[in-house]
């Protein structure tokens, strides 16, 4: 069963989507019908934290949100976190601090680096790991990718 189109805004975009019904999930319409391919299905059941998107300012799991849902709301990908094609300051310690290695949870978890580092002031290596408790890295290479995200949070302007 096929609701009518629904309205999205994704990263600053409105877009129009076809076809979704009501059990629709939010991970599906931004890998199969935009192409927005960087929120990843890991476990798609809530768990490790690879279909991280921002939905309203607050890190969701796009797999168990319902994308009927979000209509009203302000949906931002890892496709967004750059800004006039810059990387942000996450993504930017991310490649120069080498904390990437198969790159699938990188997605999920530079939007929640993003949430947490919302603050004014640099975030401990202890308050990074609590922040990244939802997201699992399946090569285990958390050490690298919470010293970018310290790094980031002493660093951004
Ligand atoms: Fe959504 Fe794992 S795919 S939490």
């Amino acid at each position: 069963m096929s609701t009518d189109a629904i309205k999205l805004m994704i990263n600053g975009v409105g877009h129009s989507v076809a076809g979704v019904t009501a059990g629709t999930t939010l991970l599906t319409v931004l890998r199969e019908k935009l192409a927005l391919t960087g929120a990843k299905r890991g476990c798609n059941q809530g768990v490790c934290g690879a279909c991280t998107v921002m939905v309203d300012g607050a890190p969701m799991r796009s797999c168990l949100s319902l994308a009927a849902n979000c209509t009203d709301q302000d949906i931002t990908t890892v496709e967004g976190l750059a800004l006039d094609g810059a990387l942000s300051s996450v993504q930017q310690e991310f490649v120069s601090g080498n904390a990437v290695q198969c790159g699938f949870c990188s997605p999920g978890i530079m939007i929640s680096a993003h949430a947490l580092l919302r603050g004014n002031r640099a975030l401990t290596a202890e308050e990074v790991r609590a922040g990244l408790s939802g997201n699992l890295c399946r090569c285990s290479g958390y050490k690298k990718i919470v010293e970018a995200i310290v790094k980031a949070s002493e660093t951004r302007p």
